[in-house]
């Protein structure tokens, strides 16, 4: 049977260039070796407070993004998650096999929290909840694998945990998946600071590229890239993690070697080493961006949408319906 693959993105701005390369540019190659299913994880996203009007935008950009790059709605199912109440129901369920130990240990948990309590911004119950909440999503659809970036490692291990311990507390009713680094990129860094993972919600814009950035801003951005002052460009993750972002980012987005990308730049200073990067950044995004430009108000969009919540219902449902029946909750399937 073919191996399936689910994957999740937060609607919170405009994806940047580490999901990207992190982990969205793998999806429209994993859809062809098994059965992909990708979601817009809209209530994940409410864990930090949302403008309501610019979520939705936001949900409806990732759903064009995600076709941009190279989602076939016929080879794989493209739907939001608060369209499936399955979702937010087996939450709740694995709350209740989850500690709260577990939670509080989660790195993304205490990152984001200090950053809300750095801003005066309440801390939500739900911030902390939310592992469980992304077990759910994974566990719905009798995932095999997990295409992430790396700083999802943690939440993914926590969901194989959970999963065992359902199984072995009430019924066999979990496979147990499997994560799916991408070889290039893992960890793509801010431009700015370039020990920090780049990321949607950083508050300087300079330290991201968003995937819908003109040519000039990303070529502004890229030349205030943080480096050093050896001016030899060569991979050196520890010494120089600026030059080496750059390269991976390269590298991942040509899927050739960091040694290739090294040896174009031989000789080169970093202005042109940057002006070589910026280039390769915008030949990559142009053709998505117009694809994108295509999709963004289309009504083919919304079928599209329309069809992936109805495919994922029926799976999702399916699944909290042995859930349930494992908890003993209700009156079961046959009342
Ligand atoms: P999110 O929305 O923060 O990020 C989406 C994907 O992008 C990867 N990523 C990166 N990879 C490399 N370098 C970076 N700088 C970088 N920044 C982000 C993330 O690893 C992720 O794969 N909790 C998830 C969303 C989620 C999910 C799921 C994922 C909810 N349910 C079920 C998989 C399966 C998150 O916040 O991703």
């Amino acid at each position: 049977m073919a191996k399936r693959i689910f994957s999740g993105v937060q609607p919170t701005g405009v994806i940047t260039l580490g999901n990207y390369i992190g982990a969205i540019k793998q999806f429209p190659e994993l859809q062809d070796q098994g059965d992909a299913i990708y979601c817009i994880v809209d209530q994940h996203a409410i864990t930090i407070q949302q403008d309501p009007k610019e979520l939705r935008s936001n949900i409806r950009s990732l759903a064009a993004m995600y076709i941009a790059v190279g989602i076939d709605p016929e080879k794989s199912i493209l739907f939001i998650q608060s369209e499936v109440p399955a979702h937010a129901q087996a939450g709740w369920m694995l709350q209740c096999v989850t500690s709260i130990g577990e939670l509080e240990r989660m790195t993304q948990f205490k990152d984001k929290s200090a950053k809300a309590a750095g801003t005066n911004e309440t801390v939500l119950a739900a911030l902390l909840t939310y592992p469980p909440l992304m077990a759910g999503d994974i566990l719905l659809y009798n995932t095999d694998i997990v295409p992430v970036g790396d700083d999802q490692k943690q939440h993914i291990e926590l969901t194989r945990d959970i999963a065992e311990r359902f199984n072995k507390r009430y019924k066999k009713t979990f496979k147990i998946p499997d994560i799916a680094l991408s070889k290039a990129g893992r960890r793509i860094k801010s431009l700015q600071d370039p020990t920090k993972k780049m990321s949607k919600s950083d508050a300087n814009a300079k330290a991201t590229i968003r995937l819908l950035d003109t040519p000039k801003q990303i070529e502004k951005k890229i030349k205030s890239a943080v480096t050093d002052s050896e001016g030899i460009v060569r991979y050196d993750k520890e010494n120089k993690p600026g030059v080496s972002n750059l390269i991976d980012i390269e590298a991942a987005l040509t899927n050739s070697s960091t040694e290739d990308v090294v040896a174009k730049y031989d000789g080169k200073g970093y202005g042109d080493f940057k002006a070589g990067v910026a280039q390769v950044v915008i030949d990559h995004l142009a053709p998505i961006q117009a694809r994108y430009n295509e999709l963004i108000d289309s009504e083919e969009l919304d079928r599209i949408l329309d069809e992936g919540a109805e495919k994922a219902n029926a799976i999702a449902n399916a699944t909290i319906q042995r859930m349930e029946d494992a908890m003993g909750l209700g009156r079961g399937s046959r009342h």
